[in-house]
């Protein structure tokens, strides 16, 4: 029996499963939107939490949330699009805490929106260099400490753009579907370890990241009106599927990627309206 399973074993209440006391994690992008929700999950379950980004008053602000939860917080700057800041953020989060046992690899980026025709070779190393790349090389530092340590759990932010390509964003989903296979190929060779590797695939999230398409009432309506929910999503109901993959919860689940689009892809517009009842079946 492992590690993990052992602890599910001796576990009273099945809620006792979502917990993280003791648990150290660390998130990427942490300092708004998704990464931020992910952070307070976690530190809600119990985590102490290391969070990475850019500008550090940004992740300052969400420490200072952290600890009025009880838990511990280290915001550090980074640019995890680098390999030499990314061994600086392992070296100060096992420096701080002495281990790391979930790894959130979230902090993502697109700066462009049009043809895959005008793409240039900068723009393609800008997003597969922090979208695949350096969830890569984090993910490789982490899981060394992680074997170590006896087991761990990494999440990956993939996007529904990873799964069905998305118009305009084709750099984007090229990075986001690497993503889904990062996932696999590190959960089939770290499981030996107790190391879990599962990703998740939001739709559009109310974030900064796709103001530009949430902000736009139009285009907002249209997003909403092609899922089975009918609405965009909130940062909170990301975070309470990373919580789930992140704790014992999830024991038996690796190599997966959860989509959370609110019913986009079993909502096929065209062929349900074409499908539906007539008046005299409905009642
Ligand atoms: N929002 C959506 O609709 C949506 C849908 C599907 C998937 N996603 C994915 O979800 C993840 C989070 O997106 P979000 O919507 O929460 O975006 P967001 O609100 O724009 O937050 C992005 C975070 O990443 C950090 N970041 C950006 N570049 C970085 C870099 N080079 N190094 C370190 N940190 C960096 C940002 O802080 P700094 O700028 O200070 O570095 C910020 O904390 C991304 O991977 C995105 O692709 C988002």
């Amino acid at each position: 029996m492992t590690s993990q399973s052992e602890a599910v074993a001796k576990t009273g209440s099945i809620l006792d499963r979502f917990y993280l006391s003791g648990k150290v994690a660390l998130v990427t992008g942490g300092s708004r939107g998704i990464g931020r929700a992910i952070s307070l999950a976690l530190a809600e379950a119990g985590a102490d939490i290391i969070l990475a980004s850019r500008k550090i008053a940004d992740l300052e602000a969400v420490a200072v949330e952290i600890k009025q939860l009880g838990r511990r917080a280290l915001p550090v700057a980074a640019n995890v699009r680098h390999l030499p800041e990314i061994e600086g953020l392992v070296e100060k989060a096992a420096g701080k805490f002495g281990r790391i046992d979930i790894l959130v690899n979230n902090a993502g980026t697109n700066p462009v929106f049009g043809s895959v025709l005008n793409i240039d070779e900068k723009v393609w190393d800008v997003i597969l260099g922090l979208n695949l790349k350096g969830y890569f090389f984090l993910s490789q530092k982490v899981a060394g400490l992680m074997r170590q340590q006896g087991g761990g759990v990494i999440i990956n932010v993939s996007s529904d753009a990873g799964v069905e390509p998305a118009v305009g964003l084709g750099v984007y989903s090229i990075s986001k579907a690497g993503v889904i296979m990062l996932t696999r190929v590190l959960a089939q060779e770290l499981g030996q370890y107790d190391i879990r590797v599962n990703a998740i695939a939001p739709g559009i999230v109310r974030t900064k990241f796709s103001e530009a398409l949430w902000a736009n009432p139009l285009i907002s309506a249209e997003a909403a009106d092609n899922t089975a929910l009918k609405h965009v999503a909130e940062p909170e109901e990301i975070a309470t599927a990373a919580l789930y993959l992140a704790s014992e919860a999830s024991s038996h689940m690796t190599g997966e990627t959860l989509v959370l689009d609110g019913g986009r892809f079993c909502s096929v517009r065209k062929l349900v309206k074409g499908l539906e009842p007539k008046t005299s079946e409905k009642k």
